[in-house]
């Protein structure tokens, strides 16, 4: 089937239509390459044709490559060699060859451009876009871990200068047409109904079908003395080494391509823009990436485990109970998706702090012009606070965020159940109760499910369902479809203490903790933290949830597993922090940090005292591997354990639920880019060293001998680019 359609007037004009069958948008894939290829080579050798206008027929002009396709020969499945010519394949016969076959082209923007689609259009002599705001242009390869592969950061540079294509290249920004025009990156800005008739008449006008880097003597810069590339070249690498640690290769080799590709000639600076873009192709963070933060993000968010067999269903009227922090933000996301919201409290001064939230959310959205008063106001009437059961009736779905106690949460059940219809689903927020032992406070337990939110919930798009022991999958299809009705994305899991979430998360700051007590620097720990990319160090991530929280969970624990129960590793300071020391975190006063009025918090004075740091400190790249490694091997446990059940759910959650770093894909992709073999040695080598908490199991053993990784998305090496 052909990508694209090509149809040729009476006055020579070829018009190519690029319309990919079957699909929503037009992506760059193979196929398209090769019919754009042919469609090229038939402008140029017909003489019939004096020119060609390049439009779509669908909404968008072209979006970038097909992600899914990238994924398969990205990370390592091909060699360089392969990744090489995967680019030049695109870059010179299709877009070279189109620049230079002799006949003008046209590309006439009906809609966005980006990717491979926006250098689609830089290739062409002219680009006419459409005036509409959705019809965005742009290069954000970068955003995926790679670069434009096919003369976009060549092109880019030569036509609206290398410190605006710098700036455009490194923050992959999507431009609507009227500053794109300003910056140069097209050159007409028309009226939809204008836009054919603008490309033809700009072809009818016999242009010159040679770019201006084409005409003999062309310079694009004046070498190293070109000021403006010494300026971007001496602030911009360090400005990139500080935004990503050096843990992305992407905008290090835009930078090169700039460089060494505006003192060459076209042809060879297009040879090593496909170099730098191979080697990030074979790069796993571009890998990882792609995974993790797209491909799979996006399979979650269109409740990928969901299970078929249940229709559609649809909540007009959720009740939550307990109107505190997570209470509060679970009613303002579901009123903001049209819901009808009953929030429920014990005391009617409680309900109606809950639904201040919104009101405070609101009037800020409508102060920032995100929001019209009407509108805001039209939200805020859909909730309704109040003590009262009764206001249950009718609810389709009841999320429950009173106290961590199961007490309390079994009388809350009980009291919303005698008023909910018989198909109503009962959620628990509950971060660590086990849902099996929540559902015995139910009378009807198939119905019962865990949905964890995360906080602030209207800024965290994550949602842990948690299956109980015996939870039905009506109800698990009922509650995604709830999730997707809030925009926001669900993993699956299955029931355990801690779930999949709060138990690896647990796993970071208890290290953290461990670190200090052997005497390692605190700064040093939080650094290293920093480096591998998450947000905060452990230590002011503490501080900000207070020692209270992971403590509690110990003492639950504890209490109900009793003597199987393994202490963590972090036990000994928390109890010191808690009850010696008396510094539980931020909300108390302070804890690992002070926190003075005046100036910006820093690490407690006294906290060498307590923990006095060795006087030989650990390499940071140790202590960032410890952090890292810890959390890895606490989620093969949760696979191990059929806690997880899909690799791509533990990645996604790990970088949604408590920003795990995104060039790792996640704790198992981590797994995968060190090499499962690789791991477990390391894991066995840190074990010796710190502790039988980083023993590889056997499970993980077996699978490093059987080179068995977690995903199956690589093409063997043999397959051709
Ligand atoms: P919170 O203390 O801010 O709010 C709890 C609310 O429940 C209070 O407004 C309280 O008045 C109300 N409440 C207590 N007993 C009640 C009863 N018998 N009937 C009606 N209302 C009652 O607590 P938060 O932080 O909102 O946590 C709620 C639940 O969400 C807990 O199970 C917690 O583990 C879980 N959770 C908390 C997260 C967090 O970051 N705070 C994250 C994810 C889950």
């Amino acid at each position: 089937m052909k990508t694209l359609q090509l149809d040729v007037d009476a006055d020579g004009i070829a018009l190519i239509t690029l319309d990919a069958p079957d699909k929503p948008m037009n992506v760059v894939s193979p196929q398209f390459i090769d019919d754009m290829i042919a469609a090229i080579e038939r402008v140029a050798s017909d003489a019939a044709i004096k020119g060609a206008i390049i439009t779509s027929g669908k909404p968008a002009f072209m979006a970038g490559a097909d992600l899914k396709y990238i994924l398969g020969i990205a990370g390592g499945a091909l060699t360089l060699k392969q990744a090489y010519a995967f680019s030049q394949k695109p870059s010179v016969q299709m877009h070279r060859r189109l620049e230079t076959c002799g006949k003008p082209f046209v590309a006439a923007i009906n809609g966005l451009a980006l990717g491979g689609g926006y250098e689609l259009a830089l290739a062409c002599h002219h680009r006419v876009i459409v005036d509409d705001p959705k019809a965005v242009v742009g290069l954000p390869e970068v955003t995926v871990g790679l670069l434009p592969g096919s003369g976009g950061t060549q092109r880019l540079a030569r036509m609206v200068g290398v410190e605006k294509a710098a700036a455009l290249l490194l923050d992959g920004r999507q431009v609507p047409p009227a500053e794109a025009l300003q910056l140069g990156m097209v050159d007409q800005v028309v009226p939809a109904a204008d836009l054919l008739g603008a490309a033809r008449a700009w072809l009818l006008k016999s242009p010159n079908a040679v770019r201006v880097w084409d005409v003999k003597g062309y310079r694009s810069s004046n070498g190293l003395l070109n000021p403006t590339i010494v300026k971007v070249m001496s602030e911009r690498p360090a400005q990139i080494a500080a935004s990503t640690r050096r843990n992305y290769p992407a905008p290090i080799a835009i930078l090169d391509c700039l460089f060494q590709g505006l003192l060459l000639p076209f042809d060879k600076a297009l040879q090593v823009e496909s170099k730098h873009f191979a080697r990030l192709l074979c790069d796993p963070v571009a890998r990882n990436l792609i995974r993790t933060s797209f491909v799979n993000r996006g399979e979650a968010t269109k409740l990928a485990r969901r299970p078929n067999d249940v229709p559609k269903s649809k909540v007009t009227r959720v009740g939550v109970l307990g109107a505190g922090m997570m209470g509060s933000g679970i009613a303002y996301v579901s009123a903001l998706a049209g819901i009808d919201v009953v929030l429920l409290d014990s005391t009617a001064e409680q309900a109606e702090k809950g639904k201040q939230y919104s009101v405070k959310l609101l009037a800020k959205s409508v102060e920032r012009g995100k929001q019209t008063q009407a509108a805001a106001d039209a939200i805020l009437a859909r909730i309704k606070a109040t003590t009262d059961y009764q206001e249950l009736a009718g609810c389709e779905l009841v999320v429950e965020a009173v106290f961590e106690d199961v007490g309390i949460k079994a009388d809350v059940t009980k009291r919303a159940e005698a008023v909910l219809g018989s198909s109503a689903i009962f959620a628990s927020n509950t971060s660590t109760l086990p849902i099996t032992k929540l559902a015995e406070a139910s009378t009807r337990a198939a119905q019962f499910i865990g949905l964890h939110f995360f906080s602030p919930v209207d800024r965290m798009p994550l949602v842990e369902v948690i299956i109980g022991g015996r939870t039905s999958q009506e109800t698990l299809a009922k509650s995604l479809d709830y999730v997707a009705q809030l925009r926001m994305t669900p993993i699956v899991v299955n029931d355990s203490r801690g779930f999949y979430t709060s138990r690896v998360f647990q796993t970071f700051i208890h290290e953290g903790m461990r670190m200090l007590e052997e005497g390692i620097e605190p700064a040093r720990i939080e650094n290293a933290a920093i480096a591998a990319g998450f947000p905060v160090g452990p230590l002011a991530l503490l501080d900000e949830v207070t020692i209270e929280l992971p403590w509690k969970i110990v003492q639950e624990s504890e209490a109900a597993l009793g003597a199987n129960y393994v202490r963590p590793c972090a036990y000994d300071v928390m109890r010191r922090m808690l009850y010696e020391i008396k510094r539980p975190g931020r909300r108390h006063g302070g804890g690992f940090y002070e926190y003075p009025a005046e100036a910006p918090k820093r690490l407690w004075s006294g906290l060498s005292a307590a923990f006095p740091p060795a006087r030989k400190q650990p390499e940071v790249a140790e202590i960032r591997d410890r952090l890292l490694y810890i959390q890895s091997l606490e989620t093969a446990r949760c696979m191990e354990e059929g806690v997880v059940a899909h690799p791509a759910d533990a990645d996604v959650g790990a970088l949604l639920g408590w920003g795990f770093p995104a060039w790792t894909g996640g704790p198992l992709s981590l797994i995968e880019t060190v090499g499962l073999e690789k791991f477990v040695a390391q894991a066995e080598r840190m074990a010796a060293k710190y502790g039988p908490r980083f023993g590889p199991s056997d499970w993980l053993r077996a699978r490093a001998e059987q080179g068995e990784s977690f995903y199956q998305t690589a093409a063997p090496r043999t397959a051709a680019a």
